[in-house]
């Protein structure tokens, strides 16, 4: 059904008065400006609903947030009409703006395609980085390609992306939004994990934030500078060193440590707590340390089986690690996280600094009981099982 140029204003401003505008995708620029494409989509943020404008430009994409009305001056004043395609996905319709050629419009309105299955915000889309449309570190990284189609062999590792940032965004609400933020994230490798965190936290969350990735491997850390450097991340860099002894310029507000091998995750639990990190996450990977202390009699019957022992093992090192992290003040979960491996290697230990265990064991209070009650509950767990673990050496608990 054809309509007019100015229904189609209206109805979209009232889609965007009561939320039911789900996205928009303007294409092929009549004046060959710089910018080659408009995606808008509406966004969860602090301040509330937003509408996220992404522009293409050259090989680059810039984010910025607006409000609903800003966002209506944009597209219908200054935008619209310098696109031969402009769609709009709303909970009523889809409209289609066509200009064959300059001057002439052909205006369409459609069942809606996206009503139920494009919904209000990132959080019900499941995905908080959208698939189809282009970003700038995922088409470096070969992840998707510059349309921002995700490669059938990456898709897993979208996934854990926007896993891992479903599992950052839960915890942002611990970390203070008065000064800019201080993340350190070791063992980065390739660093996908942490090009996705900065671009979260800067252009989809607006959070003002520092980030530095640390790792043995020189080359590795050369490429990640080098490309942080391309994609103008100004405030992301990379630094070669030990994780064991590192000492940072100021104390990071959050640790990640993701996949760093059997001690390494401990060295990393180290230095966040005595740099009393509000955050800590780190998903452990390799944990043969306790394979050959674990013992326990009425255990025989599992302990007997390498692969048993192996995997009870290091179970056993994630549960010593959360119960020595609530007895240092921190509160534990360990929960899901997607392994590209698929290996039982898909725990993460998500810690939040509840109190300073300094001063919470002389004071009274609930905290000090959970501190307590974990000192005692890995007392007992440790005795039964024969195990001195090296995050409980290296706190001399
Ligand atoms: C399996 S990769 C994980 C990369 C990335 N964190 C991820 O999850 O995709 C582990 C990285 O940890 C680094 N690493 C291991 N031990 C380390 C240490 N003691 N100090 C710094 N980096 C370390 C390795 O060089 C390697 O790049």
């Amino acid at each position: 059904m054809e309509l007019s140029l100015l229904s189609l204003k209206e109805n979209l401003k009232k889609s965007l008065k009561s939320n039911t505008f789900y996205l928009a995708v303007l294409s092929s620029p009549i004046q060959k400006d710089e910018t080659k494409k408009i995606s808008v989509r509406p966004i969860e943020t602090k301040s509330g609903l937003l509408y996220q404008i992404s522009e293409q430009r050259a090989e680059k994409i810039f984010h910025r947030n607006v409000t609903a009305s800003e966002l209506s001056i944009f597209l219908f004043d200054e935008k619209a009409s310098n696109f031969k395609q402009a769609i709009f996905f709303t909970e009523d319709a889809d409209y289609q703006l066509l200009r064959r050629q300059k001057g002439k419009e052909t205006l369409l309105k459609k069942k809606p395609s996206k009503g139920k299955t494009l919904p209000l915000h990132n959080r019900q889309k499941n995905y908080l980085l959208p698939e189809g449309e282009p970003i700038d570190f995922l088409i470096r990284l070969g992840i998707m390609n510059k349309e921002g189609q995700v490669f059938p062999k990456k898709v897993d590792k979208f996934r854990q992306i926007n896993r891992y940032l479903e599992i950052v965004d839960d915890t942002l609400s611990e970390l203070p939004n008065d000064r800019e933020l201080n993340i350190l994230d070791f063992g980065c490798g390739k660093s996908y994990l942490t090009f996705a965190l900065y671009h979260y936290l800067k252009e989809i969350k607006n959070v003002s934030a520092k980030l530095t990735g640390l790792d043995l491997k020189k080359d590795v850390i050369d490429f990640c500078n080098g490309l942080a450097k391309e994609l103008g991340y100004h405030k992301l860099s990379f630094e070669v060193g030990n994780i064991e002894g590192f000492a940072p310029e100021s104390s990071p507000d959050m640790v990640i440590c993701l996949h760093a091998c059997d001690t390494a995750t401990d060295a990393a639990l180290e230095n966040a707590v005595r740099w009393r990190a509000k955050v800590i996450l780190a998903v452990p990977c390799c944990q043969h340390e306790l394979f050959n202390q674990v013992e326990q009699p009425l255990l025989s019957s599992l302990l007997r089986h390498g692969i048993l022992r192996e995997r009870f093992a290091a179970l056993v090192t994630d549960a010593a690690r959360a119960d020595i992290l609530e007895s240092l003040g921190y509160h534990c979960q360990i929960i899901e996280f997607i392994d590209l491996e698929h290996t039982p290697k898909n725990l993460l230990i998500k810690a939040i600094r509840t109190k300073d265990v300094q001063t919470s064991l002389t004071s009274d209070n609930i905290s000090s009981k959970k501190i307590l009650s974990a000192k005692e509950r890995y007392q007992a767990f440790s005795q039964t099982l024969n195990i001195r673990p090296s995050l409980e050496t290296r706190f001399k608990l």
